[in-house]
């Protein structure tokens, strides 16, 4: 069933942005001459000068990646400003919040004014080109417009999602230094409410940097206002003005910042830079979704994470597209929540992650098919591979068969995606990402790095740049280099495995280093180990992913106590609890396994091939132990199996 094939339907293709022949001639019109195809794309977005020097890219050396890198823009002008005059009272952002009785809309030239009033107060307050900014909201309109007033006044916006702990929030502004934070009262998910500015008071203890805070008021709970360092977002920007003149920006000034988990140390901060990313996020959005004028597209990502970031803000609004944005939860009030959004607000294109879908999946038909999903036309996926009953279900079920979907496969790096269908263009394959759009060359490579042809399976790497991929680790070029370049010479390397089959199609088969993929939320395992070590009760940890039908992977924790500490359920629940609060909920450990000793080699690394078998139930094949230092432990392990 997973090699079924789905053709194009002829209904989409014929009136698609991109049809087979048109994606065709883009490839090859992109491989005879990269620099003319950039050159004919960058329009799409509005420049204050224009770009001459179109692409400088090394993958060598101190890895150096440049687009347009002459050009002069800002990135909040292609989001509001040029759309004034033809869409001023068109609907930029349609909110819907967490209760299903509340909702908003915002015109762009409503945005316009909102972003210009912040970034006026941002100025005043002493907020430079440059400056970091660390935003930390709920799903609200704020979030948003937040985002585009760094972007007006040049500062780097560095989003931080608000399931995060203090700690965790403390350690990213720590990092890139923040000097202004943005965040709100309380934010509200499934009808409970997250105290984001008793969090944020506390991460500030640690964070000297930070000279000023702006509080949007959200749920009007009660919060503490420090004298002179926080201000009212309504009370700091009601006299400011409706214009605010745009940082002149160049192409390679950074627009952003995302924190991610790698496989070791703390997480990196992906740095994204101006022009590139925002012709990416345009050219991918338009034609991946194949988005139409007029259309309402829903995105149920959080702000937080990279989705957020291009298939939000920076895509739909760079092509005056009307984006939904949504506080809530698929599960609340009930399961049929995204589907009665979808009614509510007639979305035309809807794309989401395949944890939701699979947990959607549980309740049946039923919730889906209540509420019309008429207006839907096309359906997306992204943040972990979909596995093909779910798939399926997506297919049949939410779209009747009559929507395609793109299964979009790309990383907080790339900035924007790199394989999916083209709806108009890509027979689907359910459970394959298909493949890479126009200027984007992936390959797959054996552990020495030795490019393989034709239908095989590797690990996943990138030969060459294209517009919209990260350019540093902020703070840490060499890191850059080591993550990034090291493992295979002269390639941009993923962690991602792959396959492909003969008919050329990606399917990506997880990650192939120590970082898992828990509901479309990516963690670091020392993340996590670092975590528990840093309880008193615990001597050593090793962390993996265990396969975990809604979640795609869950966390597994081997934890060795110290001398003459019990293993308890006490202590078990308080592990729990202590990883959540380290990190955020989003860390919980799903299985805890004491472990009297861990399998090492004779040097003293931890074999964590052995102990993701262990997770995963594969004990048969084992694998050579032979290197053990003590091969008792193997079995003591495999005979303790949590659940
Ligand atoms: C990792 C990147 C892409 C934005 C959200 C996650 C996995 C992502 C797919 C997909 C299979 C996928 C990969 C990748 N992933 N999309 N369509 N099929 N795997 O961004 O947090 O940077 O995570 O998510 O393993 O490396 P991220």
């Amino acid at each position: 069933m997973a090699d079924d094939i789905i053709a194009v339907k002829p209904a989409i293709a014929a009136k698609a942005r991109i049809d087979a022949a048109r994606r065709e001639a883009m490839v090859a019109a992109e491989a005879k001459d990269a620099e003319a195809f950039w050159r004919g794309e960058m329009t799409r977005i509005a420049w204050m000068k224009e770009p001459t020097k179109i692409k400088s890219v090394d993958f060598h050396g101190d890895i150096s990646i440049r687009w347009f890198e002459d050009g002069i823009l800002n990135a909040s002008v292609s989001c509001l400003d040029r759309h004034l005059a033809t869409r001023g009272d068109q609907v930029a952002i349609i909110w819907e919040g967490d209760d299903p009785n509340s909702d908003a809309k915002v015109t762009y030239r409503e945005l316009h004014a909102r972003v210009c009033k912040l970034a006026n107060a941002m100025r005043r307050l002493g907020v430079k080109k440059g400056d970091r900014v660390c935003i930390y909201l709920p799903m609200i309109v704020e979030a948003a417009v937040a985002m585009l007033a760094c972007a007006r006044v040049g500062a780097i916006h560095s989003i931080v999602f608000g399931g995060f702990s203090p700690d965790s929030l403390a350690s990213r502004i720590q990092d890139s230094e923040c000097t202004l934070l943005i965040t709100a009262d309380e934010g509200r998910r499934g009808g409970r409410k997250v105290p984001l500015k008793a969090n944020a008071d506390e991460a500030l203890l640690t964070c000297p940097s930070v000279r000023h805070v702006i509080v949007a008021k959200n749920t009007g709970g009660a919060v503490e206002m420090m004298k002179g360092r926080d201000h009212w977002w309504d009370t700091i920007t009601a006299g400011e003005g409706e214009t605010c003149e745009p940082e002149k920006m160049n192409a390679e000034d950074p627009l952003f910042i995302l924190y991610t988990s790698g496989s070791t140390g703390k997480p990196k901060g992906v740095l994204h830079t101006t022009g590139g990313y925002l012709v990416w996020a345009s050219f991918t959005h338009e034609n991946v979704f194949d988005y139409r004028d007029g259309e309402v597209y829903w995105c149920t990502a959080d702000v937080g994470w990279v989705t957020g970031h291009t298939y939000i803000v920076y895509g739909p609004l760079a092509n005056g597209a009307t984006t939904l944005m949504f506080e809530g939860v698929p599960s609340w009030p009930d399961n049929g929540r995204f589907w009665q959004v979808c009614a509510k607000h007639k979305v035309n294109i809807f794309y989401t992650a395949p944890t939701a879908i699979r947990a959607l999946m549980r309740d049946g038909e039923g919730p889906v098919k209540k509420h019309d999903r008429s207006s839907l036309r096309i359906l997306g996926s992204v943040g972990e591979p979909i596995n093909p009953e779910a798939w399926l279900w997506y297919y049949r079920v939410v779209g009747e068969e009559r929507c395609p979907i793109v299964d979009t496969w790309w990383q907080t790096e790339t900035g924007g995606i790199l394989i999916s269908p083209l709806p108009g263009a890509v027979a689907l394959k359910p459970g394959s990402a298909t493949l890479p759009l126009p200027g984007v060359k992936p390959a797959l490579v054996d552990n020495e790095g030795n490019i393989l042809e034709g239908a095989t399976e590797g690990n996943l790497v990138m030969l060459d740049a294209w517009p919209g991929m990260m350019r540093t680790i902020y703070g840490d070029h060499a890191r850059f280099g080591q993550t990034y370049f090291s493992t295979f010479k002269g390639m941009y390397f993923t962690g991602d495995g792959a396959r492909r089959d003969e008919d050329g199609y990606y399917w990506i088969t997880g990650r192939v280093d120590d970082v898992i993929n828990v509901a479309g939320h990516r963690m670091g395992t020392a993340e996590v180990e670092s975590a528990l070590v840093a309880h008193p009760a615990v001597a050593e940890a090793a962390v993996v992913g265990m396969p975990h039908e809604l979640k795609g992977q869950g966390i597994y924790c081997y934890v060795t106590l110290k001398t003459g500490v019990e293993p308890t359920e006490v202590l078990r629940k308080e592990l729990v609890a202590w990883v959540r609060k380290e990190i955020g909920p989003i860390a919980t450990p799903d299985a805890i396994q004491w472990a009297p000793g861990l399998p090492k080699t004779r040097s003293g690394k931890i074999m964590r091939r052995i102990l993701r078998k262990i997770a995963a139930n594969e004990t048969e094949g084992l694998g050579d132990t032979s290197t053990l230092a003590d091969p008792g432990v193997v079995q003591e392990l495999i005979d303790n199996k949590v659940g």
